[in-house]
């Protein structure tokens, strides 16, 4: 599924991100332009992120869930 359909970023490359260590939306929007344009794909890259941090490993993840959660 297409998350910002500005900057041609989906849900999976979001899923990567996550993988691959980015834990904020400022990361996101740093790397992949993610909500650069009109915005309006903030909230829902905002839930694919938190739900990104979520399945991972609890542990690790648990303070970056919160962070994001807050930004
Ligand atoms: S849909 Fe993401 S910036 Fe417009």
């Amino acid at each position: 599924m297409i998350v910002c359909v500005c900057n041609n970023v989906s849900d999976r490359k979001i899923r990567q991100a996550v993988n691959e260590g980015m834990r904020s939306m400022a990361e996101l929007r740093d790397n992949l332009d993610v909500g650069t344009c009109c915005g309006k794909c903030h909230s829902c890259a905002k839930q694919v992120l938190c739900d990104s941090l979520q399945s991972g490993e609890p542990h690790r993840h648990q303070a970056a869930y919160a962070i994001a959660l807050a930004a």
